[in-house]
C-alpha cells in the first residue's frame, strides 16, 4: 500500500511537471505578443534592439519547451524548426538595426510575422 501510495504520488508530481511546462510555452508566446508589437512600434534603435532581445529570448525558451497541442516527436521537431527560422530572421533584422538601418530591420521583421502565421496554420 505505502508502495502503491509512492508511485502515484511520482506519477502525480510527475503530470504536474509536465503541464507546467505546456502552460510556460502559452505565457512565453503571450509575452512574444508584447515583445513583438514593441519591435513593430520600436522608433530608435534601442528600443528596437531591446524588443528583438527580449523576443529572442522568449523563442529560445519556447524551443525548448514541447507546446500542449503537439503531442508527437516529429511535429515537435517541425516546430522546432519554425522557431529556428524565427530566431535567424530576427538576428539578420538585429543585425541591420545595430548597423543603424531602422528601416531596414523593420522591413525584415515583417517575416516573422509570415513566419508565425505559417507555424501557427500547422501546429497551435
Ligand atoms: C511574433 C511571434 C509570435 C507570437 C506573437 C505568438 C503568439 C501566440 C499566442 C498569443 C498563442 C496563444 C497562447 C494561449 O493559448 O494562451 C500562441 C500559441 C502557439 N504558438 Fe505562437 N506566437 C508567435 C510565434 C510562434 C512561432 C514562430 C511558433 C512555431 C514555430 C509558434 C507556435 C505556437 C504554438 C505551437 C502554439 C500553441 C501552444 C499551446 O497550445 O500550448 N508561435 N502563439
Amino acid at each position: 500500500m505505502k508502495r502503491l501510495k509512492q508511485i502515484l504520488s511520482i506519477a502525480l508530481f510527475t503530470c504536474v511537471l509536465v503541464g507546467t511546462a505546456n502552460a510556460h510555452v502559452r505565457t512565453e508566446m503571450n509575452q512574444m505578443k508584447g515583445a513583438a508589437s514593441a519591435l513593430t512600434q520600436a522608433s530608435d534603435v534601442m528600443a528596437f534592439e531591446k524588443a528583438a532581445m527580449e523576443l529572442r529570448a522568449l523563442a529560445v525558451q519556447s524551443s525548448e519547451k514541447k507546446p500542449a497541442s503537439i503531442d508527437n516527436d516529429e511535429d515537435f521537431k517541425g516546430y522546432q524548426v519554425g522557431m529556428q527560422e524565427f530566431i535567424t530572421v530576427l538576428d539578420e533584422a538585429t543585425k541591420q538595426a545595430k548597423s543603424g538601418d531602422l528601416e531596414a530591420a523593420k522591413a525584415t521583421s515583417k517575416k516573422l510575422f509570415d513566419i508565425r502565421n505559417e507555424y501557427h496554420k500547422k501546429y497551435k
